[in-house]
């Protein structure tokens, strides 16, 4: 990759240049990654631990790793920026080609003079260069992305349950299964074989890559990141296929002579329904624990409803937005998804960097597929739905009603009925979910 000026098509990038004292961001080289997780440390208000140096390496691919460089002192690195391809499975179970951004951050020091904006444009623009289809991050703060053409695309959010209030109902479907505790070496080889088939299920998900079960099976270890060993327990159908697994770990607490003890969920996936049950009847069975605390459940997941009191579930967070998703080809985007119903739906989407500007039909045939096309020429019509692609990226799995989006000013339906009609079209029956910071 070249410089910004080279690659960057945009006036307003260049205009940021002149603005930012010649800042130079480029891709750092493997030995400048010490520098480089200074910077990241720095910028997320961390205390630097230079043993993060091995787990960098691990992950790292030239050209994926992104620093900002002050000529004042290019020995420290200002910002920082990483991505790296990922798959995000649609509904129908398709895989699309992701470009996954993370690790990203500014020094206080140079806030708000645009490094971000320039990172961010450079990622993006060498990401459709090669061909991908979206990018996908998680938002720190709700209010940075929308901007860049991102728009929350997946809900999930913790849950706690008050097991001195609530139990799992009695005759829910059983597994007839069996569930053993693994080891970090098993879990590394079964959990990721899990996954991998986990993953096609669940709209919304991310593959996990190598060095991320090696992370969270303490095989490597990320300064900062609080890892320790989990209870893990896999389930297995009656034929020994493994169904499912649950990660926890449980606190020591007690008041006086009573047990007080919180079970936190950190990984939690089950193929079918009656895994899934088996395994929080595990939880929430086990000695000493009063409360469970679920780091991340889908916002429709059926748990609270299969508790005794659905009001002992109580969720952490309002609103829910998790994996934020930034569509950059639009056929490929929607003709790689299926939908419920066959249909018709014309879009007229903005995109300040024009990737996806527009007007775009979108057609859904009754066998499920579809394709999107451009419309040329002069409009016919109203379109249907009139939005950014920010909003676009909301819709695309089916977790957000454009119906709502409408009310909330956030897009216009030029189309009387527009919105309704995308909802029919774009929803899904169970919310697409992604479990996974990155
Ligand atoms: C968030 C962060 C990366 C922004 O970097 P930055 O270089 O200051 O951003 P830019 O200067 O490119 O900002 C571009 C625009 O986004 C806005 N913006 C940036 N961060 C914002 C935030 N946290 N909240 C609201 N608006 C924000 C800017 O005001 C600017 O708006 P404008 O175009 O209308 O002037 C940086 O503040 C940071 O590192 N924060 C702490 C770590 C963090 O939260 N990282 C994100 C991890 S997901």
């Amino acid at each position: 990759m070249g410089n910004d000026a080279q690659t960057g098509p945009d006036r307003p990038v260049r205009q940021q240049q002149a603005a930012d004292g010649g800042i130079e961001i480029r891709a750092v080289t493997e030995d400048e990654l010490p520098l480089w997780d200074r910077g990241v440390a720095r910028g997320f208000l961390r205390p630097h631990l230079d043993e993060g140096i091995e787990f960098r390496r691990l992950q790292f691919e030239p050209g994926r790793f992104l620093g900002a460089f002050d000529p004042y002192d290019p020995t420290r690195c200002v910002a920082t920026f990483r991505s790296f391809d990922s798959e995000l499975t649609l509904p129908g179970g398709a895989l699309l080609p992701v470009d996954a951004i993370t690790a990203v951050t500014v020094n206080s020091t140079h806030r708000r003079r645009g490094l971000l904006s320039r990172m961010m444009h450079r990622d993006l623009t060498a990401a459709r260069e090669r061909g991908t289809a979206a990018a996908v991050l998680i938002a720190a703060e709700y209010p940075i992305y929308g901007r860049f053409g991102f728009g929350p695309a997946t809900r999930g959010r913790p849950l706690t349950v008050d097991l001195t209030r609530a139990s799992l109902r009695a005759g829910l479907p059983e597994s007839g299964g069996r569930i053993d505790f693994a080891g970090m070496a098993e879990v590394r080889k079964l959990g990721a074989e899990l996954h991998e088939r986990w993953r096609r299920t669940r709209p919304g998900a991310l593959r996990r890559s190598p060095v991320w079960w090696k992370l969270h099976t303490g095989a490597t270890s990320l300064p900062g990141y609080d890892w320790k060993e989990p209870f893990v327990a896999l389930h297995r159908a009656p034929d020994g296929t493994v169904t499912g697994l649950i990660a926890y770990t449980v606190d020591d607490t007690w008041e006086g002579d009573s047990p007080n003890c919180t079970l936190t969920v950190h990984d939690f996936l089950a193929t079918d329904g009656p895994t899934a049950t088996a395994l929080w009847r595990l939880a929430f069975s086990v000695d000493w624990v009063r409360t469970v605390s679920i780091g991340v459940l889908a916002a429709d997941d059926p748990l609270p409803l299969q508790l005794t009191d659905p009001r002992a579930a109580v969720p952490g967070r309002a609103g829910g937005d998790f994996l934020w998703l930034r569509l950059l080809d639009l056929p490929a985007a929607f003709g790689a998804r299926t939908y419920r119903t066959a249909g018709r739906l014309v879009l007229d989407v903005t995109d300040r960097e024009g990737w996806t500007a527009g007007r775009w039909l979108l057609e859904a045939a009754a066998d499920g597929t579809g394709r999107c096309t451009r419309l040329e020429g002069p409009a016919d019509g109203p379109a249907d739905l009139a939005l950014d692609v920010a909003a676009l990226g909301s819709l695309h799995l089916g977790a957000e009603s454009a119906v709502r989006l409408v009310a909330a000013g956030q897009a216009a339906e030029p189309a009387p009925g527009g919105a309704e009609r995308a909802d029919l079209l774009l929803r899904t029956a169970v919310e697409p979910f992604n479990p996974d910071s990155f």
